[in-house]
């Protein structure tokens, strides 16, 4: 007997409306680095989280990099185009505004190596080249929720966390895996904002680096991952909001303490630790409710877990008294 059972993002609802417009994040921020961050004049302007880029660039070429498609990670929604996904960004060590585009092309990722750190038998440095011979690459298209509000659906080309965790061996006491990533000052302009905490780091439980979900990425579209969606090697955490996946890793640090993110250490009550999508707990200063489709901007109503709940939820079960969901 065939049953279909009815998966999370399953449910068809369609919002069209779409919400006020918002004032991005970095223009509010309090205090000092809010009086800052409103100084630094056009980026502020480009804020605006509903808005769009007027000119968009022509692409560079990129190397092919095809993997057999995981049929198990369908999106339920129709992939973003290749160009909206590749040139409307965040990446804040190339600048503030989303058109990092042109600026992102100077990451040099040649003999790339990431230090494997912390609670390990045998702390060490892996080269990129070296570890892609180790992995096995497949295809998975996910649904991606920026904290923002705007959403993509992308076919990413990478392997599980689980497995580089595997690899690394940790030890029985670690509980956190934690990503630094690259902090160049001659290639990365906007590492002279000197009130954010560089470099750019995010951190995840171990059970939620096991968890099949849990990806890294290093393609996009077929082709290897351009510059500015995190060459040569980005996480992907498709339930969380969008700043958890941390792009360019360098660094993967096994450990017993929680670590404090990047935004988390900016702004904690706006950008926590966990940072799991709910359409139902509002950023303090915009609704979750809905998010933006990048390519048609069609206004969708959002899911709790980004639709992931069957693959995710079990790990949350005792951990009621987190904040687990901004
Ligand atoms: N990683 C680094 N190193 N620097 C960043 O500024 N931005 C984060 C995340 N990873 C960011 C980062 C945010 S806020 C989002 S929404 C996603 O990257 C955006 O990924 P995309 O540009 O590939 O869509």
């Amino acid at each position: 007997m065939f049953i279909h059972r009815r998966r999370g993002w399953e449910i068809a609802e369609r919002e069209a409306t779409p919400e006020a417009i918002v004032t991005g994040r970095r223009a509010l921020l309090g205090g000092a680095a809010g009086a800052m961050a409103l100084a630094t004049g056009p980026a502020a302007a480009q804020w605006n989280i509903f808005g769009r880029r007027p000119n968009m660039p022509a692409l560079a070429e990129r190397a092919p990099l095809v993997a057999p498609r995981n049929p198990k990670y369908e999106a339920g929604r129709a992939i973003t185009p290749e160009p909206e996904a590749t040139t409307y960004n965040n990446y804040y060590e190339f600048g503030q505004s989303k058109s990092v585009y042109d600026e992102a092309q100077a990451l040099k990722t040649a003999n790339w190596k990431i230090e494997l750190a912390g609670m390990l038998a045998r702390p060490r440095s892996i080269g990129f080249e070296d570890l892609m011979k180790q992995v096995s690459l497949e295809e998975r298209v996910y649904r991606h929720r920026c904290v923002e509000a705007w959403a993509m659906t992308v076919p990413w080309v990478g392997f599980p966390l689980a497995d580089l965790v595997k690899l690394a061996e940790p030890a029985s006491g670690a509980k956190y895996v934690v990503f630094t990533t690259l902090a160049d000052k001659a290639t990365m302009p906007g590492l002279r904002a000197s009130w954010y905490p560089w470099p750019y780091t995010e951190g995840v439980t171990m059970d939620e680096a096991m968890n099949e979900l849990a990806f890294l990425s290093v393609g996009l579209y077929g082709k290897v991952i351009p510059p500015q969606n995190g060459a040569p090697i980005r996480l992907t955490l498709p339930w969380k909001y969008g700043f958890k996946s941390a792009k360019s890793i360098v660094k993967i640090t096994f450990t017993d303490q929680r670590p404090v993110n990047f935004w988390q250490a900016l702004q904690d009550s706006e950008y926590g630790f966990w940072a799991n999508v709910n359409p139902e707990v509002s950023h303090p200063r915009w609704s979750q409710a809905k998010e933006r489709l990048l390519g048609t901007d069609e206004m969708v109503a959002t899911k709790i877990w980004n639709g992931y709940g069957d693959q995710v939820a079990s790990l949350y079960v005792n951990l009621k008294n987190e904040r687990l969901f901004a």
